[in-house]
């Protein structure tokens, strides 16, 4: 167990500069936030924090300008979009480890938040640089992380800042997410169902090796679904397959004795784009010429019945390219299903990335139990139990 905010009294807080690194890594578009769901994720420890009368000094970094400044990736929009969405009143500093950014650090009036320009246009913070965590300790008089879906990289804002500033505790989306994933390590109650999506079997190895002897049912769509249906040995044309995983998406089958699914229909395309010629197929069927780009309905069905069955749920990764309206229909299906099914009592949680994406799309992350803000993060914990940036807060 790690210290949390709430663990502090209000003497810790009160009239204090609070150094709190959030993850604003959100996407832009013409200068706007497309997307708030991570800033609307840290009001709660920012108005615990305001309404005990600290003074909140975030630092975040947003895409990856790799230690070089990049007007592409100021937080500056995060800042107005604080301003406009959140109502709060939002002062800005850059660089973010800069005398300015001191003085408006000591300068900060009650009720007022500052954020600070991208960690990442500072050289040192991805290699966890130690002079530069200690300037990021200057800026506080405590440090809070909050950044769940950054805790799974060890830079100076995440790790190295919590050996330099005292005390170093755990944010309450920090909190959330360890609860909700904390519960899907222990004992679920059954049936366990995972579904499991995306591009890459690489990057989910271990979820798939921990999940394929505790799960009742592993539904498998998106463009891993190819890899395993070529790994049985079926032509999947032009589909996208992940050749380095054949092996072991081979050895999970048979050691899943039938409890990891495949589709047994797709939806195929000559291409991406070619959304007019999209047609459903029978996954023994797919065309020379065209390639798999979501579950087929006959899929959707099943892997619905499955999971409006389950007491426990966890879904990461798409089912297909749900980005395009041709190609959501399998992700949505398992959204409608995942919420019909906390409706019934399941505890239902949706891993990041894109499928958080997918369910806040269709207007329903209030109706799951959990939709994490972590993709990474959020999979390296389910696997391993620890996060660097948890590890480095203070124990409890
Ligand atoms: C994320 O969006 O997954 C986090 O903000 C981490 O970003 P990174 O993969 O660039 O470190």
């Amino acid at each position: 167990m790690r210290r949390s905010l709430r663990q502090l009294g209000a003497a810790d807080l009160s009239g204090r500069r609070v150094l709190v690194r959030v993850d604003y890594n959100v996407p832009l578009e013409d200068g706007h936030v497309r997307d708030s769901t991570r800033l609307v994720a840290s009001y709660p420890t920012l108005d615990y924090l305001r309404e005990r009368r600290a003074r909140p000094v975030l630092l975040s970094h947003l895409g990856r300008p790799d230690g070089v400044p990049d007007p592409r990736y100021s937080l500056q929009p995060v800042a107005h979009a604080l301003a406009e969405q959140g109502g709060y009143e939002v002062r800005f500093a850059a660089p973010a480890d800069s005398e300015a950014a001191l003085g408006a650090s000591s300068d900060l009036r009650e009720g007022e938040i500052l954020l600070l320009e991208n960690t990442r246009f500072l050289p040192g913070e991805t290699e966890n640089d130690e002079a530069l965590s200690q300037r990021f300790a200057r800026l506080g008089d405590l440090f809070v992380n909050d950044a769940f879906g950054t805790t799974h990289r060890a830079h100076a804002s995440t790790v190295g800042v919590a050996r330099w500033l005292k005390p170093a505790v755990a944010g309450l989306l920090i909190e959330r997410e360890l609860a909700a994933l904390d519960r899907l390590r222990g004992a679920t109650r059954s049936p366990f169902v995972v579904a499991l999506g995306g591009a890459k079997i690489g990057d989910k190895i271990g979820l798939l090796e921990q999940f394929v002897s505790r799960a009742d049912r592993i539904l498998v769509g998106g463009a891993m679904a190819n890899t395993f249906l070529a790994a049985r040995g079926i032509n999947m044309a032009d589909s996208l397959i992940e050749g380095a995983a054949l092996d072991t998406a081979a050895s999970l089958l048979r050691r899943a004795g039938g409890r990891i699914e495949l589709p047994v229909d797709l939806i195929v395309s000559p291409g991406p784009d070619a959304e007019g010629e999209a047609r459903t197929v029978d996954v023994e069927s797919v065309p020379p010429g065209t390639m798999a780009l979501d579950i087929g309905p006959e899929t959707a069905r099943r892997y619905r019945g499955a999971v409006l069955d389950a007491s426990t749920l966890f879904w990461n990764g798409p089912m297909g390219l749900f980005e395009k309206e041709t190609f959501a229909a399998g992700t949505d299906a398992l959204v409608a299903a995942a919420a019909e099914a906390t409706v019934r009592g399941a505890f239902t949680v949706i891993g990041g990335g894109d499928s958080a994406a997918a369910v806040t799309r269709a207007g329903l992350a209030d109706s799951v139990s959990h939709v994490s803000t972590g993709g990474g993060a959020a999979l390296e914990y389910l696997v391993e139990g620890s996060l660097p940036g948890i590890e480095a807060l203070d124990e409890a």
